[in-house]
């Protein structure tokens, strides 16, 4: 590592808190599918800034709208309309479709369940919020006391009251008159990429209804397109009342959403929520943006066109025990070794991955214009790797 990226380390570990594990790589560029480190080096990223660079890195549509609005105005709060907030909703919401009639817009995935849980808690005016083991839905102290993956659930020595945390099999029968919300990943892609069988999720909604409780998705990962569908809601025609989005919402500027149906909307009064930035001019550019992009570049069937193609070519590898996730949001289990290993690998053949709480699942969530031949460099990399630990 050169000279600069060293003192770029030590400046950061020494004035930033050391909450993150961190790979030592100083990333100040990328474009595409490709970020660049401080000595030049090209590394395709697979894991997408984390879930985030839906529309690759520094996209020209994104980035341009971007810098025009920055040009306009930076900043007005929710006190006056605007018109690329009111354009970005509108996007937003066409392309969530029916039943979902509009968003709160906030900043971060854990804001936007934060909203959610606290919308479903007032509305049925009951305190129980359930959710799953092995769920991952934010670090606030609401979505953090809904997460069920142990290392992180750790931080919370006084949880907020009313949260139960149950195992998937213990969910629907547990649904009774004191239940505001269940609160779900349909993929749960931190705790090693499980998807909830539809069987189950249609048997937790149907309970939630006959006890009129609501079931929130949280799609922070697995929405904006990255399962090969704008919502993973509508699977098996289950539409949860609730969803939140964020991460690749915006392609990198911070921006979440929840999105409720319109019986859920009516209800919702002025005061009920609010957030400074949420539905920032800024943001609100990069959202409609990203969602112009999607649609015009035809990312979502991109998405599941090239994700499928991984799937059958990493299915192929004797060491691979399964493919887990839909679309570019896909999880490897690695037979006799672990995601850590494979991903120091992959880091030497220049290309980024991400791991999970399963330390045998390598988590792949690439940005969505993922290429044919960006998907065959990875996969003649990962031919040669030999698992270990
Ligand atoms: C499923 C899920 N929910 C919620 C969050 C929290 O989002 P944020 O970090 O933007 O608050 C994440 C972040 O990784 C996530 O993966």
């Amino acid at each position: 590592m050169g000279e600069i990226a060293n003192t770029v380390i030590e400046t950061e570990d020494r004035y930033q808190l050391k909450t993150y594990a961190k790979l030592p790589l100083v990333l100040d560029r990328g474009r595409g599918c490709y970020v660049y480190d401080q000595d030049g080096n090209e590394y395709l990223d697979l894991y997408g800034g984390h879930a985030v660079v839906s529309t690759g890195h520094c996209h020209p549509r994104v980035v341009e709208a971007l810098r025009t609005q920055a040009e306009d105005i930076l900043f007005y709060s929710n006190v006056v309309y605007s018109s690329v907030r009111a354009r970005a909703a509108k996007k937003l919401m066409e392309l969530a479709g029916p039943p979902y009639w509009q968003a709160f817009l906030a900043n971060s995935g854990s804001e936007a369940n934060e909203n959610a849980i606290k919308l479903a808690r007032a509305l049925t005016g009951r305190a129980t919020v359930i959710s799953l083991s092995n769920s991952f839905h934010g670090r606030t102290y609401g979505s953090l006391s809904s997460t069920g993956v142990s290392n992180y659930a750790a931080y919370l020595n006084t949880p907020v009251p009313g949260h139960r945390i149950l195992d998937l099999q213990d969910v629907a029968e547990s649904i009774d008159s004191d239940t505001a919300a269940v609160l779900l990943e349909p993929i749960q892609s931190m705790g090693g990429m499980e998807e909830i069988p539809e069987q189950t999720l249609r048997q937790i909604h149907g309970n939630c209804r006959k006890h009129g409780a609501f079931l929130i998705f949280d799609e922070v990962q697995t929405g904006v397109g990255r399962t090969g569908s704008f919502l993973y809601a509508g699977t098996g025609g289950i539409y949860p009342e609730m969803v939140t989005l964020a991460k690749g919402i915006a392609s990198g500027v911070p921006a979440s959403a929840l999105l409720v149906t319109r019986e859920v909307a009516d209800q919702v009064r002025s005061g009920d929520m609010g957030a400074t930035f949420g539905g920032a001019p800024v943001a609100c550019a990069a959202m409609e943006a990203t969602l112009q992009v999607l649609e015009e570049e035809d990312l979502l069937r991109n998405a599941a066109r090239i994700g499928n193609y991984l799937r059958e070519q990493l299915e192929a590898l004797p060491w691979v025990a399964e493919v887990r996730g839909r679309g570019l949001l896909l999880g490897i289990k690695i037979a006799g070794g672990t995601a850590k290993h494979l991903g120091r690998f992959l880091r030497t053949r220049k290309i980024l991955a991400g791991t999970s709480s399963d330390p045998s699942v390598l988590r792949l969530m690439p940005p969505l214009i993922l290429a044919r031949d960006q998907a065959d460099t990875f996969l003649e990399a990962i031919r040669s790797y030999e698992p270990g630990h």
